[in-house]
């Protein structure tokens, strides 16, 4: 087990409650991704979560569309223990494994990620997007709903002070913004570009960042068709 997942397979019973308080763009940070869904044509019915934690990002896929099939990958066994109390009445398959290795088989319409796969070495990050881009149908998105890092050290600082404010206006507590700033330390995040780059290089196209707020940006990009 990496240290990033057994950091979150501690973190499991208290992670879900309090996500909005320290993401405090919740709304229009899942709500853009699942948005992204629908912007091409094909249809949304099989959809596969990279890093998909307690299920968040699953679940607001499948509140815009309730028929799909979702398939969570997560390499901590107790995040996708509370994905299936969150989804029981979904059509969803729990998957253990590391975001590194093989991937379940496609197509997917969509591979959606939140606040994932910076966790992954950059390699490993390019290694997983070259898979991405196999395992979509022709015309399917990928849509990565990220923490990303500024592109300078005075905007990384100043994301990060924003940030801390935001979360108290929130409601977050000093501990609770202490110890997810703790958690960042093993972060792998890079800036919007770098990434943008790395997707058109995996094979996607028409690469773009739809939504950008401090550190919280939503990628897409499409497999040709
Ligand atoms: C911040 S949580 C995000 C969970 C969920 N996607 C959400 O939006 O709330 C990051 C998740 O990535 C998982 N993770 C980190 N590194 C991983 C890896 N190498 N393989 C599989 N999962 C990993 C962790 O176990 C954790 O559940």
């Amino acid at each position: 087990m990496s240290d990033s997942v057994s950091v979150f397979a501690e973190h499991a019973h208290a992670y879900h409650e309090q996500r909005r308080r320290i993401v405090p763009c919740f709304d229009a940070f899942y709500g853009t991704a699942v948005e992204l869904l629908g912007l091409r044509d094909g249809p949304v019915e099989r959809v596969l979560d990279l890093g998909a934690g307690t299920g968040l990002m699953s679940r607001a896929v499948l509140s815009r569309y309730p028929g799909a099939e979702v398939v969570l990958v997560d390499g901590a066994s107790e995040m996708i223990d509370r994905a299936r109390e969150q989804l029981a009445d979904a059509r969803a398959t729990f998957v253990v494994a590391d975001l590194r290795e093989e991937l379940p088989a496609g197509p997917f319409d969509a591979v959606v990620s939140a606040l994932a796969i910076h966790h992954l070495e950059h390699e490993d990050n390019r290694g997983l997007l070259r898979r991405v881009a196999t395992a979509l149908r022709p015309g399917g998105v990928y849509v990565n709903a990220e923490h990303v890092a500024g592109r300078t050290p005075w905007l990384e600082d100043s994301y990060r002070r924003l940030w801390r404010g935001a979360c108290r206006a929130a409601g977050a507590g000093e501990d609770e913004i202490a110890a997810a700033e703790g958690r960042m330390t093993m972060d792998r995040s890079t800036d919007v570009a770098t990434q943008l780059g790395w997707m058109s290089d995996a094979g996607l196209e028409d690469c773009d960042c739809f939504f950008k707020q401090l550190h919280f940006a939503v990628l897409a990009g499409w497999r040709p068709v």
